[in-house]
């Protein structure tokens, strides 16, 4: 559910667990608990806050915890206790066949999951420029921060517009969860509406987006009833299926894919220490390895691609959109913007010279870095670009569909968080 590159890797999604609880305990946690006298979470929780916290964030540190795996090798020794209740593909599992793992049930549930006490759900309203300001504090407090504290997502209210009301979007797929005696906004997720073929099927579903929860709320399971509560909203709507996407290893990817990143801005990225760049490259050599034409080659127009023939026909297009981070604790540096393809398509078999147009512009208006994934057919230009070999992973997930794994090279969408 997040593409935003190397920079997430270093960011980690999963860093909340040393947060303190809250003073009061609520009385309801049960329902973010797991069943079981005997089950090793429900002993935890029943321990001291002090030895709990203690113990969580050992758990963090030495990387045992019950976060979610990170590689498919941790993913066979994890117990997913919630995802394995799930209508998802299992790991082992080498499916042959096409369909939906269970057929949508007749009657879907009318009342909403419960929350524990102390707690309620709220559909945000996004057209409400005070809701839509909570949930960029929201996601950019507690969506990714660095373990060092350098940088942090800085979600804007256009961005979260932009993402999540695309056309026939739904209010009430814009899921959060606020503490009754102060109204916080502590979680939240998103669906919203995506046509997709998957192998010869074309599907109506959702793309779920933008889960997250309180730094001070982790590892109290509050995801799975946040995914359940949506589920059913999508349900409600006559939809079974969603695709979405997380750096983390969840049953059971359908295709890996590897986010590259391209520098634009050298100098900066240096300054901020982004992580990814070359170790022990001297600014001057780094300048000139990633030096880009002044001017682009196939488009001089100030407009953005597409590109047209003679007789006003597009033959080329290019999309990327920007995501922006604040950069923390630096003396010169407060932001840091990346750019991320999101289409190419090109009349000729290598589009290379059109994303170097891309490059270019990025850097134009004032990108800083550029990421593209390895679907579709980017492996022609990646590598000849300067993208630099990179280990981040970005799963592609489908719930309630069976199908074959898919290569990355025949994945054609990618999800902007
Ligand atoms: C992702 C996040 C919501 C998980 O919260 P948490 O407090 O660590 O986890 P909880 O105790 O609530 O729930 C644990 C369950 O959620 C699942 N889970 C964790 N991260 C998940 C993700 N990104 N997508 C789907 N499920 C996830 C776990 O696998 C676990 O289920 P399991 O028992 O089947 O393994 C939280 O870490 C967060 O807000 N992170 C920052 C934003 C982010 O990374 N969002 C996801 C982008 S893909």
């Amino acid at each position: 559910m997040t593409d935003s590159g190397l920079l997430d890797k270093k960011l980690g999604v999963e860093d909340g667990g040393a947060g303190r609880k809250s003073k009061k305990k609520p009385k309801g946690e049960d329902a973010w608990r797991p069943l079981g006298p005997r089950d090793p979470f429900a002993m935890l929780d029943a321990l001291p806050e002090k030895k709990q916290q203690e113990i969580q964030k050992a758990l963090h540190l030495f990387a045992l915890g019950p976060s979610p795996p990170r590689s498919l090798q941790e993913a066979e020794r994890h117990t997913y206790r919630f995802w394995d209740t799930q209508p998802v593909r299992r790991l082992k599992d080498n499916a042959t066949s096409h369909g939906p793992i269970v057929e949508s049930e007749a009657g879907v549930r009318k009342d909403p999951y419960s929350l524990p006490q102390g707690f309620f759900w709220d559909t945000l309203d996004l057209n409400s420029s005070s809701v839509l300001r909570e949930l960029c504090a929201l996601l950019n407090d507690n969506y990714t921060e660095d373990d060092d504290n350098t940088f942090r997502h800085d979600f804007s209210p256009e961005y979260l517009q932009w993402t999540l009301q695309p056309p026939n979007w739904l209010t009430q797929w814009h899921c959060g969860v606020r503490v009754s005696a102060n109204k916080k906004l502590v979680g939240f997720i998103a669906a919203a509406p995506a046509h997709l073929r998957v192998y010869e099927t074309l599907r109506q579903m959702v793309h779920v987006k933008f889960l997250c929860v309180h730094k001070k709320l982790r590892l109290k399971r509050m995801t799975p009833v946040l995914i359940r509560e949506v589920t059913r909203r999508v349900n409600q709507q006559g939809l079974c299926q969603a695709v979405y996407t997380a750096g983390v290893v969840l049953p059971a990817p359908l295709s890996s894919c590897r986010i590259r990143e391209r520098p634009l801005n050298v100098q900066k990225l240096m300054e901020v220490n982004y992580p990814g760049l070359k170790p022990d490259v001297s600014l001057q050599r780094a300048l000139r390895f990633n030096r880009l034409p002044e001017v682009r080659k196939r488009c001089h127009l100030e407009t953005p691609p597409p590109i047209q023939d003679d007789d006003g026909k597009v033959t080329d297009m290019v999309s990327f959109y920007g995501t922006a981070f604040r950069v923390l604790n630096h003396p010169i540096h407060t932001d840091l913007r990346a750019a991320h393809l999101l289409c190419a398509v090109s009349s000729v078999p290598e589009p290379t010279d059109l994303i170097e147009d891309a490059l270019v512009l990025a850097r134009a208006k004032g990108f800083d870095v550029f990421t593209a994934l390895n679907v579709m057919g980017n492996t022609t230009f990646l590598t000849k670009l300067k993208f630099s070999d990179s280990e981040i992973s970005l799963h592609y997930y489908l719930y309630n569909w069976q199908c074959p794994d898919i290569s990355p090279d025949k994945v054609g969408i990618v999800l902007p968080s």
